[in-house]
């Protein structure tokens, strides 16, 4: 009894076809343990099952966990005799340069609609370099204060954003330097990433400080990922939600999973080129 979903979804979309160039997908943050990692591989296979030719590149080199996710996916494929949909992947070489970053990221806009690049918790040359190509930066931010403070410090109130954190002024230079080469600004998406439930306190003051931010450093706030040990679980077989057939999982899907399931496709929605597919 196969537990895997091989199907895509939806039809391909029409960018890789036509010859237009990918969209580029920066997952960065330079705080670790916020999710990026995972927010990636969900990403790749939500935009893999949309119809989406993805590109994904690896630029934490030393951890390298989205590649380490691929190979796991790749080998319960091959060892299951399943077709799971899978990204063209490249891993930038260790060390890193800018230079490579900037190549890797070329290689993959041929042929494909969209390129998804994973980082690592630090702002160095190479993620300065991968950050000005980006079209969209997508920056989960973990339920935390800590967390918060890259983004923005608040007040003693905790009702306000007072300044912009060192992820935001970071983000602020990308676009600066986007625009003396005279390239449009990149959409910056916020995710409030790894939510508690039941709601905490630090919860609610996480998401209004970041609703506050939103305006002022010109980003979209999007749902992010409760914090689920689901997400935590399908690594070893390189799964995501969205790979398991829900009337085939022997033990079925918990509310949880399918609420899970749900958050992925909210966040491939919001992230996608305006209403060119529905999950
Ligand atoms: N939504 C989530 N719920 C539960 N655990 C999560 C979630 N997102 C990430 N994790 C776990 O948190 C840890 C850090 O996640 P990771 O994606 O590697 O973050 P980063 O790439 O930002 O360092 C990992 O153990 C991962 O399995
Ligand atoms: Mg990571």
């Amino acid at each position: 009894m196969s537990l895997i979903s091989p199907a895509v979804s939806a039809p391909p979309p029409a960018a890789a076809a036509a010859g237009k160039r990918a969209r580029v997908l920066v997952i960065g943050n330079e705080k670790g343990g916020s999710g990026k990692s995972t927010v990636a591989m969900h990403l790749v296979v939500g935009f893999l099952r949309a119809g989406f030719k993805v590109g994904s590149l690896d630029l934490d080199v030393r951890q390298a966990s989205l590649t380490r996710y691929l190979e796991n996916r790749a080998a319960f494929a091959a060892g299951r005799g399943v077709p799971l949909p899978m990204p063209t992947h490249r891993r930038g070489p260790n060390p890193v340069t800018p230079a490579d970053a900037t190549a890797e990221v070329a290689a993959l806009t041929q042929g494909h609609d969209l390129v998804i690049v994973d980082t690592p918790g630090r702002v160095d040359d190479v993620s300065m370099a991968v950050h000005v190509l980006a079209d969209v930066i997508v920056t989960p931010v973990g339920e935390s204060h800590l967390d918060l403070d890259l983004i923005g410090a608040i007040n003693r109130r905790r009702d306000r954003a007072v300044k912009p954190g060192p992820y935001a002024e970071f983000v602020w230079s990308v676009r600066q330097q986007r625009a003396r080469a005279g390239l449009p600004p990149s959409d910056w998406f916020v995710c409030h990433n790894r939510r508690r439930q039941p709601e905490t306190r630090v919860g609610r003051e996480v998401g209004r400080a970041l609703a506050d931010l939103a305006s002022r450093f010109a980003f979209k706030l999007i749902p992010g990922f409760s914090e689920r040990t689901i997400f935590q679980e399908l690594f070893p077989d390189g799964l995501t939600l969205l790979d398991l057939r829900e009337a085939e999982t022997g033990v079925g899907l918990t509310m949880s999973h399918v609420a899970a399931r749900a958050e992925i496709r909210r966040m491939v929605e919001a992230l996608s080129p305006a209403g060119t597919f529905t999950l």
